[in-house]
């Protein structure tokens, strides 16, 4: 096999150079090339607690013994009941039922705790209408005899059933929970996702597939962007040209908005709408020219970017209109806060709008910002006036500005510690932006309150928490679990646990569990990569193109913006390329890092780990032949076409220097600076993707030793 491999890497190279010696005993990479991955498994004992807690809990106490999940279990509810926490309980055992193929009661019973398996106890409702001070907190105590869930409040008790869940295990023969003392309580009450359904629409059944996913991973905002220049999404009967005219066809009735904030507070996420004025309102105006600060005519937006269309500040219809939509809009919004947007406001319309200018004069409004600044507070009086609390953009954080608004800082970590020192409290989005295409790691690393915030403590409390962002320039309803999860449990679990939770390896290991567990609610992060192979290449035989998939990643948002503008991109082009279909952060990104990492640790002496690798590099070199071939076969895979050899190579490489580093030899001179030009040449964005495996291939080439090289350098 390893001759074999050998020999195409040769032709691969256009080379006769072999390594001089056997990588490994023949017998032993045999194994691990028929056997699968070699990688080395814990003997834990057959109940031992393993933690796939995501987010961690504050508090967590391991403890002796464990519960199994057996036939018949109930859910006893001895306390505070409604239909909210029946309906959760429902849940929560209907999904155990189905994870674990155990015929537990779905229906909880009321009672006293007496010698119930399993008592669920919560004090109160909770608030009317969910608030950021909503008590979230949970006890849950699991031994050999039960399991007692205690919480103040029915969002309490959800997010306790979500960890007991996650809690499930198995010996490989029964599921069981293991024995824990959990005391949990988030560090920050706003954790968000924020879903733009303006620039691509996202139907009404993948939103609840969302919060189902929010849900689980204890998110409870869901900060829903509901009008930008590329589409107005949300239906009003005041003013219904907003979506006859403004959103091709494609937007929420009031009815499916009502339900979706229903769904939302089945499972205690609060749903925050955001119309984004004055600026990105080119849709609103196709309807209503009157709004707008120039003559029009307007048109929906079928590009990205900062667009000139704002609205008209100056005039008093302009607030009377935004008075009758937003006293229609918060009848179907019951959440305190009402978000009105205001970032990229570029100002341009008001400068050359001589009746806006002779305005700002006469008001003694210096600059467009000043003007923006008047917008803002006349809408603040519109929005108090219907009992709600303003949050925008951090541009809205302008002297003067109320201490009562709140700031969401998407321009930097700066402007939120600005708004919390001027008294207003504020959430990060800056760093959350999952449209970035950034690696799990990075988000998880981005801290609303740094370790080097000098804030007082008083100041830190204005800090609410923060929201992950999903900008939707290049993803639709198809694409958008694969742009959101399963890196958004990472930013959860950034929100609700200690800060003290930071192991990345950690992070890591728990998300490719959970990314697993999301699937299982209807989200397709996973299945969507090899449902667009298939579709691309049009079989089920996809293995070689998902060895492929599983290297490569999309370049990141500004790379596809500049080739988005370049090439004239808009919203209708369809989303069902290579870079589509590939996943942000792969599993094997990671993964990868970590077996290459681990195995430099001692290479002479890691057999385990050098098998792991082989074989990773192995099927780098046997996907080849089979990739290509289905790339002939298809346009939309053709784009990728270079990819196969490359990926061919890279295998070579990494085979190259094992066999170097496992037998302690040395490479002839120059050796190393041929694997590096194989390594550079394939770092080249094509078809707006990149390889994600390329940093630890470099490691490994660079422990390699050549010929006349210093070995203690
Ligand atoms: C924003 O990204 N313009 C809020």
């Amino acid at each position: 096999m390893l001759k074999r491999l050998r020999n195409v890497c040769k032709v691969l190279r256009g080379e006769s150079v072999t390594p001089r010696r056997s990588v490994v005993a023949g017998a032993l990479l045999l194994a691990a090339l028929t056997a699968g991955s070699a990688m080395a498994q814990g003997s834990d004992s057959q109940f031992a607690f393993k933690n796939n807690l995501m987010p961690e809990p504050a508090h967590l106490q391991v403890g002796e013994g464990h519960l199994l999940v057996q036939p018949g279990l109930t859910v006893t509810v001895d306390r505070f009941d409604n239909a909210r926490l029946d309906a959760a309980i429902h849940r929560a055992m209907e999904r155990l039922k189905e994870e674990t193929g155990v015929e537990v009661a779905t229906a909880a019973v009321r009672g006293t705790s007496g010698d119930a398996a399993f008592v669920v106890s919560v004090d109160g409702a909770g608030e009317a209408v969910q608030g950021v001070n909503e008590n979230e907190s949970y006890q849950l105590d699991v031994t050999s005899q039960g399991i007692h869930l205690h919480a103040a409040t029915v969002v309490g008790a959800m997010r306790g059933l979500q960890t007991l869940l996650q809690l499930v295990q198995n010996d490989g023969t029964q599921y069981f929970f293991p024995a824990v003392k959990i005391e949990d309580a988030p560090r920050f009450p706003w954790r968000g996702l924020m879903l733009d359904c303006s620039r691509h629409f996202v139907p009404v059944t993948k939103i609840k597939q969302i919060i189902r996913g929010m849900a689980a991973v204890k998110l409870n905002v869901l900060h829903w962007h509901l009008s930008d220049d590329q589409g107005f999404r949300m239906q009003s009967k005041v003013f219904p040209l907003l979506t006859k005219d403004g959103s091709n066809g494609e937007f929420y009735t009031q009815a499916q908005a009502r339900e979706i904030v229903k769904y939302a507070r089945a499972r205690g996420i609060r749903v925050v709408p955001e119309f984004d004025m004055p600026g990105h309102t080119s849709s609103w105006m196709v309807g209503y020219p009157e709004l707008a600060s120039a003559k029009g005519p307007f048109h929906i937006q079928d590009r990205f970017g900062v667009f000139d269309p704002v609205m008209d500040p100056t005039r008093a219809s302009t607030y009377r209109f935004l008075d009758k939509f937003i006293g229609e809009m918060v009848t179907i919004f019951p959440d305190e806060y009402f978000h009105i947007g205001g970032d990229e406001n570029n100002g341009v319309e008001w400068r050359h709008n001589a009746r806006i200018q002779a305005f700002m004069r006469t008001h003694g409004l210096k600059g467009t910002a000043a003007l923006q600044a008047y917008f803002n507070r006349r809408v603040l009086k519109i929005l108090t006036k219907y009992h709600k609390r303003m949050i925008g953009w951090d541009e809205v954080l302008t002297p003067g500005l109320p201490e009562s608004v709140s700031i969401q800082s998407w321009r930097g970590y700066k402007s939120l510690a600005k708004a919390a020192q001027e008294g207003h409290d504020g959430i990060l989005s800056s760093g959350y932006y999952l449209d970035h295409m950034s690696p799990a790691s990075a988000y998880y690393a981005v801290n609303p309150i740094p370790a080097s915030s000098t804030l007082t403590a008083a100041q830190k409390k204005r800090i609410l928490g923060g929201e992950a962002c999903m900008w939707n320039e290049y993803v639709d309803g198809k694409t958008i679990d694969s742009r959101i999860w399963p890196r958004a449990a990472a930013i959860a679990e950034r929100l609700w646990s200690p800060e003290s939770v930071n192991n990345v390896n950690d992070m890591y290991r728990r998300l490719h569990v959970e990314s697993v567990r999301l699937e299982t609610l209807g989200l397709t992060q996973i299945s969507q990569e090899w449902a667009s192979l298939r579709m691309m290449a049009g079989t089920e035989q996809i293995a070689p193109l998902r060895v492929l998939a599983a290297t490569m990643e999309p370049v990141s948002w500004g790379e596809r913006a500049h080739y988005s503008t370049e090439h004239k991109i808009t919203t209708h082009a369809p989303l069902d390329h290579w870079v589509d279909a590939l996943r942000p952060d792969p599993p094997l990104r990671h993964d990868f890092e970590v077996m290459v990492d681990a195995y430099l640790q001692a290479p002479r002496a890691d057999q385990a780990g050098e098998m792991a690798l082989t074989h990773l590099f192995a099927s780098w070199v046997q996907a080849e032949p089979g990739a290509q071939q289905l790339m002939k076969h298809s346009p939309l895979l053709a784009e990728a076409e270079a990819r196969p050899g490359q990926l061919a190579q890279l295998g070579c490489v990494g085979i190259a220097a094992l066999g170097y580093l496992s037998s302690g030899e040395t490479a002839p001179a120059g050796w190393k600076a041929e694997q590096l030009q194989v390594i550079a040449a394939a770092k080249k964005p094509v078809a707006l993707t990149q390889f994600a495996v390329l940093t630890p291939l470099e490691k490994l080439v660079e422990a390699v030793l050549e010929d006349g090289a210093s070995s203690d350098k």
